[in-house]
């Protein structure tokens, strides 16, 4: 299955890319409207794309009444991601989503390096949120927790369904002119290559210590790339700064994915699910009540 990563797509703007998606998932709703970093917001550097566009979005009463019912026109099952600034703000923003029959699955975003860092620790933020909805959970976690495992089994343990792995890590671009930071913000969330690797061990690590459903991103650009996460534990892959530079991703990282598997031997691509576990795949953590 492959997905954009949030913030990396706009489905009404490129209608076209979005169907290519197995579903398409929003840019981060908060509350209350945002407008956003001051500009520079994006950065390009040698192993990737720095951006600190800063969660710009309308707030979610004009995204349920503006965005939502374009959106559900594609036919395409919707994931929302939401972020907020208290465990009181992701609760109230599933308790909108749960009304709303096109949303499949809302993710938590619970990293953005842009923003001021939610009140509130993310078992916290997750329960509330699992009062407040009976939709699909997932949880976007940063690889930039040192202890990232132990943080997904937190999530899991207070009820996310599924987690997200990874959102951009901080990172600073210098003018190699003036030598002052590229972004107005200064530091901003690097994504890209550059965040392969890391990806790639955050979704081993967290599915070695929840056997929950991941969404693996960082970096994917080739099929390669999506069946290395696939063997680290990820069931579903998402697409984000390759969007940006080659629109025709999603078709063509499919068919290599599925070329990629079938020369190693594997039908499916998902055969080759959780291999680089050998034969210690764990059994999923269950929700503490
Ligand atoms: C321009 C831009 C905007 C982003 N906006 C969001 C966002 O609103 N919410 C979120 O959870 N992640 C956001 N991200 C992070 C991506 O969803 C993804 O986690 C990250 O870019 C790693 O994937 P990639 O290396 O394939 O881009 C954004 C990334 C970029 C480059």
């Amino acid at each position: 299955m492959i997905l954009n990563a949030s913030g990396c797509l706009d489905a009404l703007t490129a209608p076209e890319v979005a169907r290519e998606l197995d579903a398409f998932v929003t840019k981060t709703v908060t509350p209350q409207p945002r407008g956003g970093n001051e500009p520079v917001r994006i950065a390009e550097t040698e192993v990737g794309m720095l951006n600190s566009i800063g969660l710009a979005n309308p707030g979610i009463d004009s995204f349920r009444q503006d965005v939502l019912p374009r959106l559900a026109e594609l036919e395409l099952p919707i994931w929302v991601s939401v972020g907020g600034f208290s465990a009181d703000d992701y609760a109230d923003l599933c308790r909108h989503l749960d009304e709303e029959p096109v949303v499949e699955a809302v993710e938590l975003n619970l990293s953005c390096p842009n923003v001021a860092e939610p009140v509130g620790s993310v078992a916290e933020i997750v329960a509330a949120a699992r009062e407040a909805t009976s939709k699909k959970l997932y949880a976007k976690l940063s690889a930039a927790d040192g202890d990232v495992g132990s943080v997904a089994v937190a999530a899991a343990k207070a009820g996310a369904d599924g987690l997200s792995l990874v959102n951009t890590i901080r990172g600073l671009a210098l003018d190699p002119q003036t030598l002052a930071p590229t972004l107005s913000t200064a530091t901003g969330g690097l994504s890209g290559p550059a965040l392969r690797p890391i990806a790639l061990a955050a979704v081993f690590v967290c599915f070695e210590t929840t056997g929950l459903p991941i969404v693996g991103m960082g970096g994917v650009e080739t099929g390669r790339h999506a069946l290395q996460l696939i063997a680290a534990g990820a069931s579903v892959c998402a697409l984000g700064t390759i969007l940006f530079s080659d629109p025709e991703a999603p078709g063509r990282i499919r068919s290599e994915l599925t070329a990629e598997a079938e020369a190693l031997g594997f039908e499916n691509p998902l055969d080759a699910h959780a291999l680089a576990h050998g034969d210690k795949a764990p059994a999923p953590l269950r929700r503490v009540a």
